[in-house]
């Protein structure tokens, strides 16, 4: 083998064994809580309280590592079903509020806008409100949250 074939062969090997040793540092340092986050659901309301027609505004109670947590969320009805939305804006986090009369969510920081399916309807948010699963079990209206 002519050294110049080894050199290269040499070079190929070490590069090899760097990339796998930074994948496996990097998969063991990766932290716990995120490996493990998955979609749990808690009850919202009562299903004879979810909205027939509209939005309806209510406070989601669930519990994840750092404890109980509270957050605003909204249950809207749309054709494909009862759909729920964080209340986080996704411009700066804001929270929006329902505007029944213009049918439109609203930020009050910064003057986002946000049809009833969530979709931005103007100002500055980059993307729609988040979608979270809704599940009707039991008599109640679950939703879930990454947690
Ligand atoms: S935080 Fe909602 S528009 Fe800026």
């Amino acid at each position: 083998m002519l050294r110049r074939e080894f050199l290269k062969r040499f070079i190929n090997w070490s590069f090899g064994i760097l990339g796998l040793g930074m994948l496996a540092s990097s998969i063991h340092l990766y932290p716990k809580e995120v490996k493990e986050m998955q979609t749990r659901y808690f009850p919202a309301i009562n299903s004879d309280d979810a909205p027939r027609k509209g939005v309806k505004k209510t406070t989601l109670t669930y519990t994840d590592n750092s404890g109980e947590n509270e957050a605003r969320i909204f249950l809207a009805v749309l054709p494909e079903g009862l759909t729920a939305f964080s209340a986080v804006c996704s411009h700066l986090g804001c929270l929006v509020d329902w505007d029944r009369g213009k049918e439109l969510f609203l930020c009050p920081c910064h003057g986002g806008k946000y049809d009833i399916a969530g979709n931005v309807a103007g100002g500055p948010p980059p993307e729609s409100l988040t979608r979270l699963p809704v599940e009707i079990r039991e008599g109640k209206v679950f939703v879930g949250v990454t947690v």
